[in-house]
């Protein structure tokens, strides 16, 4: 039998024996109870509404990996005050939100959740794309505003998908996935990336043009690009002018890739026909936001990614890359 201090004894053994994992939001307990038997987990409290800073700071500093959303603004004075943590798993495959140099020369790995959203991320691209060319939300409205009247020709039209010409500005892996629907569309394929994808142009029959070429021949531009330095505010008022004006702008990347201004203008003075958007330069929106009083515009509250499944394998995969680094294994999807 146990008195207590063996109990203590056990405890505080498994304790120490057991890194700490702070996870930024309340995750279902059900995907949890695979790990539990090598990491014990500390977990804010809501599952929508981001942890405060000054938890996260207290938190963080108690554990040993971090298990964040692209909600959390993980930079260089964060990262210098840790004393012992080893991982990052950011629950997204952006890490715009994580200085990831500043990790690296503090030696903290950082992983991120690739190939896992691919396709749903694709999906969503192509809902998008085609709630925009045929003014589904619009048309809705119609219903809800009891704005139908007797039906008419051209009441609510859209514009054609089939047969159009698609350029998608970033050739990784969900580029290629948005590309491969594109085809079951009929759709001529033009692609900007900042090297060239050989085994894409062979595989989906993608053709490589430069971004102003792009710009001027595609009926659909869609934004799969990374956020970085180099791709801050790419689509400016410049970009839109490019584009044809019955061109349709999609962005299913980041915000920050847009100057939001520019794209307003072009929307409000017709530069361009629509935009149908997933993600902005500050998130959440509101319906106070410029863009809600455009009607040709299509917003969405950074839904990428959202289905149960795919947020459930992200989930999964950023404990996978956890429970390795504290196994003295490589990490499945570092960050380099
Ligand atoms: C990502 O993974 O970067 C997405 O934007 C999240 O849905």
């Amino acid at each position: 039998m146990y008195d207590t201090i063996d109990v203590i004894n056990d405890c505080w053994g498994e304790h120490m024996s057991k890194p700490i994992i702070y996870i930024t939001r309340n995750m279902p307990e059900h995907l949890l109870t695979k790990y539990k038997d090598h990491l014990q987990f500390n977990m804010w409290e809501s599952d929508s509404t981001p942890v405060p800073m000054d938890v996260l700071h207290e938190e963080t500093k108690k554990a040993d990996g971090l298990l964040c959303l692209l909600t959390e603004t993980i930079d260089r004075s964060f990262i210098e005050a840790q004393t012992h943590l080893k991982i990052i798993a950011n629950m997204a495959v952006g890490y715009d939100n994580i200085d990831v140099q500043a990790a690296n020369d503090h030696n903290i790995i950082v992983t991120n959740t690739p190939d896992v959203l691919t396709e749903t991320t694709a999906d969503l691209a192509f809902t998008l794309l085609m709630a925009t060319a045929r003014r589904i939300t619009e048309a809705s409205r119609y219903i809800y505003e009891d704005q139908w009247g007797d039906w008419s020709p051209f009441m609510l039209a859209g514009t054609d998908i089939y047969n159009k010409t698609i350029g998608i500005v970033g050739m990784g892996r969900i580029g290629q996935a948005v590309a491969r629907r594109a085809k079951g569309f009929n759709m001529e394929l033009l692609y900007h990336n900042r090297s060239r994808n050989e085994e894409a142009e062979a595989d989906i029959g993608a053709t490589y043009v430069s971004f102003n070429e792009l710009l001027e021949q595609s009926d659909y531009v869609v934004s799969v690009v990374p956020l970085t330095e180099e791709t801050e505010d790419l689509f400016d008022e410049y970009a839109f002018q490019k584009m044809k004006r019955s061109g349709i702008f999609i962005n299913i990347s980041r915000g920050g890739v847009v100057d939001e201004r520019a794209l307003y203008d072009a929307l409000k003075n017709r530069v361009i026909r629509a935009a149908g958007l997933d993600v902005f330069k500050n998130e959440p929106i509101d319906s106070t936001h410029p863009f809600t009083t455009l009607e040709n515009v299509v917003l969405l509250p950074h839904i990428g990614s959202a289905t149960i499944e795919t947020r459930e394998n992200m989930f999964t995969l950023c404990l996978d890359n956890i429970l390795n680094v504290f196994q003295g294994k490589e990490p499945l999807t570092p960050v380099k």
